[in-house]
């Protein structure tokens, strides 16, 4: 098993290149920026077609190719046609990142990586446009099946893996879609309108982790504006958070077209627009005219000098990659990336039994298996259900039927010899999904359902035979729970890639165990979910108004009922977790220990997920986040401990009040899961804080001194006073319950300055005056600034 954190960078012992590092001033042997003319410097921040950086010929200075990611190379031929979407060179297709996140497995998103590097560099492509780690906000969202989750730490730390595993191959990557990028209705106008601790909380987390880990050479900007500010002229984000508070020191690069205007976005953080839009004359004229200095053209341009000499390793003549290698990669990848949502025993069919299989549905015959837009791959192979089925099988076991057709057209034929085939056989295994262009960047979808032929196909195999199990193909939720008691077992492949259809035959008959979890709740409805009052939004603007509530964080605080919760996934075998201790190592961090044992009879893998629950915080809190996890593979019967790592950040909440994070001074309690609806152990901890004090004013209320640890002791000796002025527990205020409550809880959430003004009613002999005030204020003030010195 392996730990939460990434693994290091380190490639295969072949690898040949890795990221160049360091370097500020330009490529070995060509001059550094400031010998530039300003026009030369101006080029550099824009592209020089489709899928090229410009160089500077006289300088030396190299044009390179980037190229789509994120779950394969999207090479485009030298003829691409104007909006690149056309066809591209063939290239091993990985499951979209809906699968691969699936896994859970750092590992093999880092090996999948590095296959991606290495197909990169075999093709001279310097940058892979990818991962994509924004968040699941909707199950409508047109991307999802481009990104990893719902849960910001689970998208950090596979797209930190992700990106180790590329750039050991010294081809750079983007972190994109920075930030808030969430939908693709009105994409290039819309802006989400996000509260500062939300974005923090959930829809910053997944970049920052990816820049701290693993130094993505690039962060691709959003389309999308960020409450009212394009990201490409987000001076917050791009260079206040991005660069200051992260220390990125990379390239940005704005998503195809996200530029509304260069000058602003240079001034803001943006250094290189793509495609070009034809406009270095503007940078020249906005230099010289003082609305952009020299120094930060100088920097801008100085990040792409930077980023093609960190890429030197991505450009070296006869790099060459095994497909068949890359195959069989995508094949494990696949093994790993689909979900056994639900099964009454029926699965692992048997492959060496004598009864007959009714394979079902197109999509065994022409498989779905990645989604549309700028990510699609042209695979180097395809693999398909039927096919691989057959051949485990034998041909004499299985029968096919279409059972209905790509586009939707009803067709009572197809169906009548589904039935037919589902009567004759042993067990039916349907593959239903998605239709292609449902799923797709460039728009949303606007409902979760199956086709109504599909459903309607499967009420009549199963009819037909009962033991129908169903496959599933669709790169984001969909909704299963008015048809699912039709499944006898029901196998969420996602996208697989090009390996899928082998890879779902050996699941269908045990030769691999499933391992995948979900990464995204399943709802009972799509008006369950947290964002569907406020998704898309409308003129131009979306309200994230759920706030943190997203995905799990909503449906497990609120305890509501879902279709599968978040982390889910069945295996072939059982697992115990027996023995969780949580350990305080320095500050505010803990070491997690528990034994999960195989207590089954085949081979298995299961993800530990660990969830952090603060009962009594002094803000709203989601009721547990995840916080850590780790996968583990056993045989019958074997027990392994697995150790954990949180850190102090595991604990924290961002205080919009104080604008940092902060860890209270309190005992949370760490859960042990094996889905966020499966919880097997609780240990509770105390955690010191993170000692640094907030400050308190006259407009503070009295609860919030109490809780404040240098407050708390101060104010002490007013509560004594309140405490004794009990009201009277007989009369009207008896009868309205007043009498049951102690004059503090009544004016807890009064501002002690109220406290002071009514107190100077009083006169000479009130308990606490406009002078006690201004003396507590300033002790406060100065203990604070004591302790905190
Ligand atoms: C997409 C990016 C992609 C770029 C280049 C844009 O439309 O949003 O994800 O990398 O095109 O194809």
């Amino acid at each position: 098993m392996h730990d939460t954190p990434a693994a290091g960078p380190a490639g295969p012992a072949d690898s040949a290149a890795s990221i160049a590092s360091g370097g500020t001033a330009g490529t070995a042997g060509v001059p550094g920026v400031r010998e530039l003319t300003t026009a030369q410097k101006a080029s550099l921040t824009s592209g020089a077609d489709f899928w090229h950086l410009q160089g500077v010929e006289a300088a030396g200075i190299e044009s390179v190719m980037v190229a789509d990611g994120p779950h394969g190379l999207r090479k485009q031929p030298a003829e691409a046609d104007p909006i690149g979407l056309g066809t591209s060179l063939p290239a091993t297709c990985f499951p979209p990142a809906v699968g691969l996140a699936s896994s859970w497995d750092t590992d093999l998103l880092r090996r999948v990586g590095e296959a991606l590097g290495a197909e990169a560099r075999a093709e001279n492509v310097s940058v892979l446009l990818g991962p994509g780690v924004n968040i699941k906000r909707s199950p409508l969202c047109g991307r999802n099946f481009e990104y990893f989750s719902e849960d910001p730490f689970l998208a950090g730390r596979l797209g930190a893996a992700y990106v180790h595993g590329v750039q050991s191959q010294g081809v750079g990557t983007s972190l994109k879609h920075f930030a808030a990028n969430n939908q693709e209705t009105d994409r290039f106008r819309v802006s989400a309108d996000i509260d500062e601790r939300t974005l923090r909380e959930i829809y910053l987390p997944a970049f920052e982790h990816v820049v701290k880990d693993a130094a993505p050479l690039t962060v691709m900007c959003a389309y999308n504006k960020v409450n009212g500010t394009y990201a490409s002229e987000h001076h917050f984000l791009l260079t206040e958070v991005l660069r200051g508070e992260w220390g990125f020191d990379g390239l940005v690069v704005s998503d195809w077209g996200a530029v509304a205007d260069r000058v602003k976005a240079l001034a803001a953080g943006l250094d290189i627009e793509m495609p070009p839009s034809g406009t270095d004359a503007q940078i020249v004229a906005a230099v010289e005219d003082g609305r952009l200095t020299e120094e930060q053209l100088d920097a801008a341009a100085r990040r792409v000098v930077t980023l093609i000499e960190r890429t030197a390793g991505a450009r070296v003549e006869g790099a060459v990659f095994d497909a068949d290698a890359h195959h069989r990669l995508a094949r494990s990848a696949a093994l790993s990336s689909a979900v056994l949502l639900k099964n009454d025993g029926i699965l692992p069919l048997d492959p060496a039994g004598t009864g007959r299989i009714a394979v079902i549905g197109e999509f065994a015959r022409t498989p779905r298996y990645q989604g549309s837009g700028s990510s699609l791959v042209v695979p180097t192979r395809l693999d398909n259900a039927l096919d691989a089925i057959t051949a485990l099988a034998g041909p004499e076991r299985v029968a096919f039927a279409p059972g209905f057709a790509l586009d939707g057209t009803p067709d009572p034929g197809l169906v009548a010899d589904a039935v037919a085939a589902a009567r004759d056989a042993e067990v039916a295994v349907l593959f239903l999904g998605l239709p292609a262009g449902t799923e797709s960047e460039g728009h949303d979808r606007t409902h979760i359902d199956i086709p109504a032929d599909q459903l309607a196909l499967l009420a009549e195999v199963h009819t037909a035979n009962p033991a129908t199990v169903v496959v599933l193909s669709n790169g984001a939720a969909v909704a299963v729970a008015d048809w699912q008691d039709r499944a006898a077992a029901l196998l969420e492949g996602w996208l697989l890639g090009q390996a899928g259809g082998s890879a779902t035959a050996e699941l269908l008959f045990g030769l691999a165990d499933p391992s995948g979890r979900l990464t995204e709740t399943l709802p009972l409805r799509l008006a369950d979910t947290p964002a569907h009052l406020h998704f898309p939004g409308s003129e131009q603007h979306v309200r994230y108004a759920e706030g943190l509530y997203v995905g799990y964080r909503y449906f497990d605080s609120l305890n509501a009922p879902v279709a599968y919760p978040f982390g889910h996934g069945l295996s072939y075998t059982t697992f115990e977790l027996s023995g969780l201790s949580v350990v305080r190592g320095a500050g505010n961090t803990c070491t997690v220990t528990a034994t999960v044992t195989n207590t089954g009879a085949r081979t298995g893998t299961q993800t530990v997920q660990i969830y952090v629950h603060d009962p009594a915080s002094s803000v709203d809190r989601p009721v547990h986040e995840l916080k850590a996890f780790g996968r583990v593979t056993l045989a019958p019967g074997q027990s392994e401990a697995i150790t954990l790592h949180l850190d102090e950040r595991a604990f924290a909440y961002w205080s919009a009040a104080e604008h940092r994070w902060k860890v209270e001074a309190r005992t949370v309690e760490v859960r042990a899961a094996f889905s966020s609806r499966d919880i097997r152990a609780r240990e509770s901890v105390e955690l010191p804080g993170d000692g640094v004090f907030g400050p308190l004013t006259a407009m503070s209320s009295l609860r919030e001194w109490l809780g404040h640890p240098i407050g708390g002791k101060l104010v002490g000796p007013l509560l004594e006073k309140l405490a004794a002025m009990r009201p009277p527990a007989d009369g009207a205020d008896a009868e309205r319950g007043g009498g049951e409550r102690s004059l503090p809880e009544m004016v807890a959430g009064l501002p002690l300055g109220k406290l002071a003004m009514f107190g100077a009613f009083a006169g000479a002999g009130a308990m606490f005056t406009p002078a006690d005030l201004e003396a507590l204020v300033a002790a406060v003030d100065r203990e604070i600034a004591d302790a905190s010195a």
